[in-house]
């Protein structure tokens, strides 16, 4: 008989300890060790010998032999899905989508399932019942008659019926939901997540069906569980956006298949999730009269532009500390921004409340954003407004050098489109700047801080 021996493993993390501690070397978290059963009996089998003509994604091929037809990639309705994901659903992939709750990741994969046509679809719930599943599919005005709906978590009856029904998409509404009988923990603990997934690995690489797991994700904003599983599966999304706002953003954190450089923007309406198109056109208020404190950046996302506005609100301390505050935008940025305006314009923004905001809910990790902050900050504590039609894109240093940013023509590009006249960029972007390509739009290039605070305000 084989013995039964337990461990403690960390809830936030998965460490592995063979006592209980109070706090987890791996991660300092406190009160996270949890008591599991391990099970030691050897597994009957580790590996099966699959089909080798089914199980096309595990078959060694000669490099050199594969051909470069898109044909293992399933293509799905779903233009910002497709795009995050490398350009369509690889067969037999598994891709973990985390997220807040209520963000919407059950609403976009049962979207994408009643918008799959001509293949069957499994949709598992641990979480809502099939009334619920249905009212979902009512509001979303969409139908599929070949959607299929399961609330179940145990994984072995999960499994049976993949076995008989074999669809051709699976999602997993929650990975923290599902369990199985071969661990005795309670689900969503760290080795019933790890077993789990593991073992929708193995069935998506053997019978090449992708599968979407969903993830919950923690308070920090890492998806819940072992860090293992996001090293297990081949793709892992985030969903992220602010609840209150209408825009979520969708990501790759990871992308066997694909750049995680790339961005799908949906808009949370009633009747669903839809697909952005024109992100620029939405993120940009289109305003008759000029407000101090705004300025527009052509920013990039993956490969696309992407032009924001930044809003910016100066104003006289109340308080004793001067408070920064910024949504959408690293304070530490801020901070540094704010300190080179200080040193190098002579701006007093050291009595000064600053408030950032990016419009639309978005957070910009680009550098481009910067030059677009400073201009704001600068018009709203001159109270002057930037011209109209003018867009910026260039990174600012610490000694207040303008900096070049990547793939400006794009920018340039995106903003002509949108019909701005006037770009605001790097000098050192103008080299090897083919101007003559853009007609309408004119670009005006800066070294310094100073001699943008010139060309706005004169
Ligand atoms: P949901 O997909 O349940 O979130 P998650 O699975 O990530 O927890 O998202 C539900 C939210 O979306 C809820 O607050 C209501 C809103 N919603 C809409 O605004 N329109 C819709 O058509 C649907 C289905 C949901
Ligand atoms: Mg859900």
């Amino acid at each position: 008989m084989a013995k039964t021996k337990s461990a403690f493993f960390c809830q936030n993390c998965g460490a592995q300890s063979p006592r209980w501690i109070g706090k987890c070397p791996s991660c300092s978290e406190w009160n996270t060790y949890v008591e599991e059963i391990v099970n030691t009996k050897p597994e009957k089998k580790l590996w099966s010998k699959a089909d080798g003509k089914k199980n096309k994604a595990a078959a060694p091929q000669v490099l050199s032999n594969v051909s470069i037809t898109d044909d293992h990639r399933m293509a799905i309705p779903d233009k910002e899905l497709n795009r995050v994901l490398g350009g369509g659903l690889v067969y037999g992939s598994l891709v973990l989508m985390g997220g807040e709750p209520g963000i919407g990741k059950s609403t976009l994969l049962l979207q994408l399932a009643l918008k799959l046509k001509n293949q069957k679809v499994l949709y598992v719930s641990g979480e809502e019942s099939e009334q619920q599943i249905k009212m979902r599919a009512d509001r979303l005005q969409l139908k599929n008659d070949e959607l299929y709906v399961l609330t179940e978590t145990s994984l072995e009856n999960i499994f049976a019926q993949l076995a008989h029904l074999e669809p051709s998409l699976v999602i997993i509404d929650s990975i923290q939901t599902v369990f199985t009988e071969k661990i005795e923990s309670s689900p969503g603990s760290v080795s019933q997540i790890r077993e789990c997934a593991a073992e929708l690995l193995r069935y998506a690489k053997e019978t090449s069906t992708p599968v979407f797991l969903v993830g919950h994700i923690t308070k920090d904003g890492t998806i819940a569980g072992p860090k293992v599983l996001e090293h297990m599966v081949d793709t892992v999304l985030q969903f992220e956006g602010d609840r209150h706002h209408v825009y979520r953003i969708l990501r790759a954190a990871k992308n066997r298949f694909g750049s995680t450089a790339e961005l799908g923007i949906y808009e949370m309406q009633g009747a669903g999730l839809q697909e952005v198109a024109n992100p620029s056109a939405v993120l940009i208020a289109n305003r008759e009269e000029s407000l101090s404190g705004v300025a527009i950046a052509a920013t990039m996302e993956g490969i696309r532009p992407l032009l924001i506005e930044t809003q910016a609100l100066v104003s006289s301390a109340v308080y004793g500390t001067p408070q920064r505050s910024s949504t959408g935008f690293d304070l530490r940025r801020l901070s540094m921004l704010l300190a080179v305006l200080e040193k190098r314009c002579g701006f007093r923004l050291g009595t000064k409340d600053v408030f950032l905001n990016i419009a639309g809910g978005i957070k910009v990790e680009d550098p481009a954003i910067d030059l677009a902050v400073i201009c704001a900050v600068l018009s709203s504590s001159e109270d002057m407004a930037i011209p109209p039609k003018y867009c910026f894109a260039a990174e600012v240093g610490l000694s207040g050098e303008i900096r070049p940013v990547t793939r400006v023509e794009q920018r340039i590009s995106e903003a002509e489109k949108m019909g701005f006249e006037k770009m605001i960029i790097s000098k050192y972007n103008k080299k090897g700047l083919d101007i003559s390509r853009f007609g309408k739009i004119e670009i005006k290039t800066v070294s310094r801080v100073e001699e943008v605070f010139q060309l706005l305000f004169g």
